[in-house]
């Protein structure tokens, strides 16, 4: 598959390349990095970079063909921007291609709490068909550390947008 993964500036932005990392190697990785996300990431991944204001990358266009694009984490400022159809940057025009296309993307917004803009945009963007699947915790697969939880929601991520992961221990009633 090719996949798009964009961090925009939230608290989290490490969990992003975490999942490129996780990513397993025979998917076409591309990587969308904000300019405000940049100011907390110190380290390169392997996957081509694309910088947020070249709007002239191929995944600005249609005919990219990304199979999946995930926005992991994502600001509000460029949920907003999504739901109102802004395209003025690589990460949210990308976006806007995969709505236009009616390819999956999957976006994570990271704010606690939420304000009712916020969650306008996100029914919005949920009602088009965008997966909104903020970095939320759940208890029942004994995740130990920060690790664990990390790989947890990477694992649930995978699974929305049909990547094959063994990330984490998923429920069984043997277990209940
Ligand atoms: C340390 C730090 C943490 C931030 N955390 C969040 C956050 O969790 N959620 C959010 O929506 N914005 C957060 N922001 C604000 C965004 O970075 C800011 O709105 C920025 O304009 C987002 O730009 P972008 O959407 O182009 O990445 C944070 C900013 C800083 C400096």
């Amino acid at each position: 598959m090719k996949i798009v993964v964009a961090i925009s500036g939230s608290s989290g932005a490490s969990l992003g390349l975490k999942l490129l990392d996780l990513l397993p190697g025979e998917h076409e990785k591309h990587l969308i990095i904000s300019e405000h996300a940049q100011i907390v990431l110190d380290k390169e991944p392997q996957a081509i970079i694309h910088q947020n204001r070249e709007i002239w990358a191929g995944v600005a266009s249609g005919s990219f063909g990304a199979d999946a694009m995930l926005i992991t984490p994502c600001s509000m400022n460029t949920l907003a921007k999504i739901a109102c159809g802004i395209a003025d940057n690589l990460i949210t025009r990308a976006a806007s291609v995969m709505i236009k296309e009616r390819r999956t993307l999957l976006i994570a917004p990271r704010e606690m709490p939420f304000s009712p803009i916020a969650l306008e945009n996100m029914l919005k963007l949920s009602r088009l068909g965008v997966i909104i699947a903020p970095p939320v915790l759940a208890y029942y697969s004994k995740q130990q550390n920060l690790e664990e939880m990390e790989r947890f929601m990477i694992g649930k991520w995978f699974d929305l947008v049909g990547i094959d992961n063994q990330l984490y221990q998923r429920w069984s009633d043997h277990e209940s």
